[in-house]
């Protein structure tokens, strides 16, 4: 005898079969379901996988966040941490060429994306290595991105990493938003200013923003703070230099001949500004230093090309300050209470 579906009789007295087909409709709404739950579960993991996460924002473009962002991963990675960057600008990713991965592709295995690995073993993601050519831009509309973006946190296997830095593109736009809400316990973001006034004003935007997000504010970075002229002359001379502004600056030579003098080209000291009067820790100021240009241009980090030098100690002293902020101490162990 053929099998009959059971039939149960609803309280209206009609029945109905115990075991329905699910029509096409609903089998694809219920494979929505179960992927966008194993999304979940594994951004939850993801999160529990890496202690600390940090968001780099500005509000305004071109003051250096994905210059910070990698400075930050590098001088992390020098203390001997297990650091990530996550690149999420879609429009304009530039990350991978300052990691020296210009060009390369992402590795997928069991259906999971593999971070490339940069200078000091920093595993870095970046949407430029999913382009076909650098030169065409990526116009995606909104529920894309924000969905590629979703991906890209779900599905990338970090493995353990003690600081994921991620750098975003500029403004208050939605990418923050989708990614403070897809990822969970966001340590805060740093906010990158340089010191004029302009860029001043969207840095405060920036610390409006965070309130919205509800992510907290770890402090505010001021970038091309200053640029030093190093030079020799004869022992204890006096030298006038003519600096921006009109200003004049009077150095004198050491014993060894040598003198340093630093030209405030933007102005100096807005960042600290704008955190005392938004209550927030100011981190620190990074030099303006031309090596960080061509090291955008050919691959090779300040941090790596100097390691020892001004602007990594610059960055050294961020660092220690944002491990100021984090709940669990300076050297990113967790403490135990
Ligand atoms: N401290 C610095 N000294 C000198 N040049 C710098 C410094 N910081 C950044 N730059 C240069 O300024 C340019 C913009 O920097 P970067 O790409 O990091 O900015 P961004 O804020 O990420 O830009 P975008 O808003 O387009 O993402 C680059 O050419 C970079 O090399
Ligand atoms: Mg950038």
């Amino acid at each position: 005898m053929a099998d009959s579906p059971v039939t149960i009789n609803s309280p209206g007295g009609q029945s109905a079969p115990a075991n329905p087909e699910p029509s096409p409709q609903e089998q694809k709404q219920m494979e929505q379901a179960y992927a966008q739950m194993k999304r979940k579960m594994s951004m939850e993991e993801i999160g529990r996988k890496i202690k600390h996460k940090i968001m780099v924002l500005s509000g305004k473009g071109g003051v250096g966040k994905s210059t910070v962002s990698t400075g930050l991963a590098l001088s992390l990675a020098q203390q001997g941490h297990r650091v990530g960057i996550l690149d999420i600008d879609i429009t304009g990713p530039n990350v991978p060429k300052m990691m020296g991965l210009d060009g390369r592709r992402l590795h997928v295995e069991n259906k999971r994306i593999h971070p490339a690995e940069g200078h000091m073993g920093v595993k870095v993601i970046s949407m430029a290595f999913l382009l076909e050519d650098e030169d065409t831009p990526v116009v995606w509309r909104g529920p894309i991105k924000l969905g590629a973006i979703q991906q890209f946190i779900g599905d990338v296997e970090w493995g353990e990493l003690d600081y994921l830095v991620i750098d975003f593109p500029p403004g208050t736009s939605d990418e923050p938003l989708t990614v403070a809400q897809s990822l969970p316990d966001i340590d805060g973001m740093v906010i990158v200013t340089t010191p004029q006034q302009v860029a001043l004003l969207d840095s405060r935007k920036s610390i409006t923003f965070s309130e919205s997000l509800k992510v907290p504010v770890l402090g505010v970075v001021e970038n091309m703070s200053g640029f030093t002229v190093n030079g020799t002359t004869a022992p204890g001379t006096t030298l006038n230099i003519a600096a921006p502004g009109g200003k004049t600056l009077t150095t004198t030579a050491d014993d060894d001949g040598r003198f340093a003098v630093t030209l405030d080209i933007f102005k100096q000291g807005g960042g600290q500004a704008t955190a005392d009067e938004f209550g927030v820790p100011f981190l620190g100021a990074l030099p303006f230093d031309p090596g960080f240009v061509r090291g955008g241009d050919d691959g090779v980090h300040r941090i790596v090309s100097e390691p020892d030098g001004p602007s990594a100690q610059a960055f050294a002293n961020v660092v220690e300050a944002i491990q100021n902020q984090l709940s669990d101490g300076a050297d990113g162990s967790l403490e135990i209470v």
